[in-house]
């Protein structure tokens, strides 16, 4: 199964979690990372070569640190201007029809902190709707969400390789 990780971190330069990430899934054969912030800075994305990428996969992943309980900017963009009528939706958008499609992200907040009772009160999987929505009216496979989560404490490196490396296998 061939697998495109759309990757959306604003400053990966200081990242943890989604640069071991990608680091280690671009070592795997039939994974390709595809880091927006990186071709497109000044969020100006060419639509068509987004499209053609994106048909040449069977699973499509958004990664992705979670900001403000969603994704960070440039990747709604690429959701508001590549997921366009005709191609993603629509009686003849069939394009992402059957696709695999992973959530895979990073949280500061603790597990235990998403859920009732707890600070930020939601559990993921009602915070990630929208995504699964996405799939839905896409035609995509929703699968479950690949987390780490409590990324704001002290994290030793191995948390963070076995973590990446549980990634992978989950790509694999
Ligand atoms: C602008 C901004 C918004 C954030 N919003 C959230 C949030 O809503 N929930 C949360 O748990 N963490 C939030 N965080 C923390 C990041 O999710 C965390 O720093 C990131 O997952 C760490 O991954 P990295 O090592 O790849 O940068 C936010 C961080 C920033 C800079």
């Amino acid at each position: 199964m061939k697998t495109l990780v759309i990757l959306a971190h604003p400053n990966l330069a200081s990242s943890r979690i989604n640069k071991a990430w990608a680091e280690r899934v671009k070592k795997e054969e039939n994974v390709y990372v595809h880091d927006l912030y990186a071709n497109y800075p000044d969020f100006k994305i060419d639509v068509e070569k987004e499209q053609e990428l994106a048909v040449q996969f069977d699973r499509i992943v958004f990664q992705f640190p979670f900001y403000w309980y969603s994704s960070p900017a440039l990747l709604k963009e690429w959701q508001d201007v590549v997921l366009t009528y005709g191609w993603a939706y629509g009686s003849k958008g069939t394009k992402l029809q059957g696709k695999e499609f992973v959530v895979a992200t990073s949280t500061g907040g603790p597990a235990e902190a998403y859920q009732e009772g707890g600070y930020n009160r939601y559990p993921m999987n009602h915070l990630l709707l929208p995504f699964q929505a996405t799939a839905n009216l896409t035609g995509m496979k929703f699968q479950t969400p690949f987390l780490f989560q409590g990324a704001g404490g002290d994290l030793s490196d191995k948390v963070i390789q076995d973590s990446a490396e549980s990634y992978a296998r989950l790509l694999r």
